[in-house]
């Protein structure tokens, strides 16, 4: 009887240290993200108060994972990932600071964006065809041929889409393209243990830049290279259709 009582007041103790540990991280987390509100104030005018930059080549911060964010600043200030602007916006922080700006990107809801215009690209026509289509042209109405340039436009923006599905989901096995979903998830939420960056409602013209960066050697900081040996096999036309698609992925 002793026994138990004391066995039930000791695990009542432990509890009680767990809660208090418990409560302490929460609050210094709770400190970081409002010490982060404070020193993420100069990086507002380019990344967005909230981390939702509204420049495409300015990737939104808002719900990126903490360690990854942590892991770019320290790259651009010790020069392994090499952005003019970025390096020197960095240049003046410390590991703390960096673990608070991130600590409050990190709990920011990322918004949504819409597709970027497609424009239908019909310029490749050579002279002999549209000398044919001409008078196909002369006999359609103007409304008929805004009609048709059009749906060409949004047949290309479909089937560009269904290859970034494609690209996203399946990979390419005999090109050795790994299938994206299986680092940055089904939704594209990454994955925070393994700190695999999120690329849910990010900008389609940064995502363009960054991979178009991985596949020339430009961006070339990432663990392993993984990223840049991914890039490396990737099309002009598969990544613009992997960053479309991605830019519009819905989230849970
Ligand atoms: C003048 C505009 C500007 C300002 C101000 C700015 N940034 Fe950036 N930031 C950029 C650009 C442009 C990039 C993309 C660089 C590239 O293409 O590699 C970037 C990239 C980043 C990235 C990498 C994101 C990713 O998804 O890989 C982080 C993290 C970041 N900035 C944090 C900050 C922080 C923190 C501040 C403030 C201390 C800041 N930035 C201020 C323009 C800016
Ligand atoms: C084996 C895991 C893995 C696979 C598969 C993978 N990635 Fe990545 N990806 C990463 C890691 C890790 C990073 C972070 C690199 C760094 O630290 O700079 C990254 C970074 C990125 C970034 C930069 C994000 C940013 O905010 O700047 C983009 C874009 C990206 N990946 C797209 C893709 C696409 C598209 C595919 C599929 C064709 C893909 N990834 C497949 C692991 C992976």
């Amino acid at each position: 009887m002793k026994k138990s009582l004391l066995a039930l007041s000791v695990s009542i103790a432990l509890l009680n240290i767990s809660g208090i540990a418990q409560a302490k991280t929460d609050l210094t987390a709770a400190t970081n993200i409002s010490a982060g509100k404070t020193k993420s104030a100069s990086c507002a005018g380019c990344h967005g108060e909230d981390g939702n930059s509204i420049m495409p080549l300015f990737p939104k911060l808002a719900d990126q994972n903490e360690e990854y964010l942590i892991k770019q600043m320290q790259a651009f200030k010790d020069g392994t990932r090499t952005d003019a602007t970025m390096s020197g916006m960095v240049a003046g922080l410390n590991l703390q600071d960096m673990q608070d700006i991130a600590a409050f990107y990190e709990k920011q809801k990322v918004t949504k964006n819409t597709l970027p215009p497609i424009e239908s690209n019909d310029e490749g026509m050579t002279a002999e065809a549209s000398s044919e289509l001409s008078d196909a042209e002369a006999l359609a109405s103007a409304e008929e041929k805004a009609a048709a340039n059009k749906q060409a436009a949004q047949e290309q923006q479909d089937a560009l889409l269904a290859l970034g599905y494609d690209v996203y989901r399946n990979g390419d096995l005999e090109r050795e393209i790994s299938a994206c979903i299986a680092c940055h998830g089904p939704n594209g939420e990454g994955n925070k243990p393994a700190s695999f960056p999120s690329l849910q409602g990010q900008h389609a013209d940064y995502l363009i830049k960054t991979l178009t960066d991985f596949k020339n050697n430009v961006r070339s900081n990432n663990p392993d290279n993984m990223m840049h040996m991914i890039a490396h096999k990737m099309s002009e036309e598969e990544i613009k259709a992997i960053a479309y698609y991605v830019s519009v992925m819905k989230g849970n």
